[in-house]
């Protein structure tokens, strides 16, 4: 494993970093040599992977996770002026989506606990031209909005859910993206649970979603890419995008699939070490993902004099991260800015610790002593 996955530095240098389990390299070269790259057999093995996976009829994979978020909000009606319930709280990614869309953000607050989307801060958030909710299940946390589905479905909004760190998470018994009332978007960035080095996937709630999202992500073309080789001319429908997911990158998660139990036994364990090395850690609250329900994509605490602990662990060798500096405040998003308290002192105070799979559960109690000694 240590030549497929090389480090140059200790493994806690590093905030996140993808692991290769094998049969990565030989099925890139397979696809490589097969002189077919775009979309293809291989990138539909993966949608069945996935589907068979979630236990779903069917699943649409695309080039990224802010991909899937931009198609499955124009799948689900979202366009220009709609406003959409976001939590400042995430990637810049789930904001630029809603933006692609020519929609507008509606920042919400979140629980300072979990860092999501609670019902009332949904419900706070509202307004008369609210068409949807994109809820992000930080960290890989689900979260539950069937306390206000009714009051939700009444007012035609829908729900639109970023679960770029939740792919293999459960909300309940069921596994994220796996219970149709929500469109679900899932990542496969490099750094994400499972990787497809760069990709995305969205579940579809219906046949009629899937079909739009299939012709958006081949540019609004009617006719799949099997049947424009055999076709004289193809039929362009819509708006569409270049955003479907190539073979080389969809053999990569066919690859990857297959290991997750141990992917998600790894995880857990880890955040497990964290949770356990960081109990009554002066000044540390661990933000919980619910770990025997998620799968863990990171892990993440809130600190006070954070910019000062930050720059410490770094001097040591650390890599700490900041996932995420609020959206509400940065300067392209300006025009929606209202104040969100909790938000903003969560962006002063959050600090991701290293996490991921070359990572052991010595390495995890390292760096809590380190964060315990920097807050002395
Ligand atoms: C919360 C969140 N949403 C959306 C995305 C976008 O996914 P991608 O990088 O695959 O476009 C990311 C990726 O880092 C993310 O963390």
């Amino acid at each position: 494993m240590s030549e497929l996955n090389p480090m140059a530095t200790a493994p806690y240098a590093q905030n996140a970093r993808p692991f290769l389990y094998g049969g990565e390299l030989e099925g890139i070269a397979e696809v490589l040599a097969s002189g077919q790259y775009g979309h293809g057999d291989v990138t539909e093995q993966f949608e069945r992977a996935l589907a068979d996976f979630l236990g779903v009829d069917d699943v649409v994979a695309v080039a990224s996770g802010t991909a899937a978020l931009h198609i499955a909000l124009a799948v689900a009606g979202i366009g220009p002026g709609d406003e959409v319930i976001v939590p400042s709280m995430t990637f810049c990614a789930t904001v630029q989506a809603i933006r692609a869309c020519g929609a507008h953000p509606r920042f919400a607050e979140v629980d300072p606990a979990t860092l999501c989307l609670r019902p009332r801060d949904v419900m706070d958030a509202l307004t008369p031209r609210t068409r949807a909710v994109l809820p992000v299940l930080y960290g890989g946390r689900a979260v539950d909005f069937s306390d206000i589905r009714e009051a939700l479905e009444e007012r035609e909004i829908v729900v639109v859910e970023d679960a770029a760190h939740a792919f293999g998470s459960y909300r309940g018994t069921a596994r994220v993206g796996s219970t149709r009332d929500a469109l679900t978007c899932f990542s496969f960035g490099p750094i994400k649970t499972l990787t497809c080095g760069q990709g995305g996937a969205l579940v579809p709630q219906n046949p009629g979603q899937a079909r739009r999202a299939r012709h958006m992500r081949l540019l609004g073309m009617a006719e799949s890419p099997a049947e424009r080789a055999h076709n004289i001319t193809y039929h362009v429908e819509g708006f569409g995008l270049r955003a479907h997911l190539s073979q080389i990158n969809a053999v990569i998660g066919l690859a990857q699939i297959k290991h997750f139990p141990a992917l998600e036994a790894q995880r857990k364990e880890l955040w497990r070490a964290y949770a356990e090395a960081l109990d009554d850690a002066t000044g540390v609250l661990l933000v919980d993902v619910d770990v025997d329900r998620s799968v863990p994509t990171l892990c993440a605490v809130r600190v006070p004099d954070r910019d000062q602990v930050f720059t410490a662990l770094r001097d040591r060798g650390i890599g700490v991260g900041t996932h995420y500096p609020p959206n509400h405040l940065q300067a392209a998003f300006r025009r929606w800015r209202r104040p969100l308290l909790i938000t903003e002192q969560i962006g002063n105070e959050i600090l991701t610790l290293p996490f991921h799979q070359l990572m052991t559960t010595d390495d995890v109690r390292f760096v809590a002593k380190a964060v315990r000694e920097v807050l002395r």
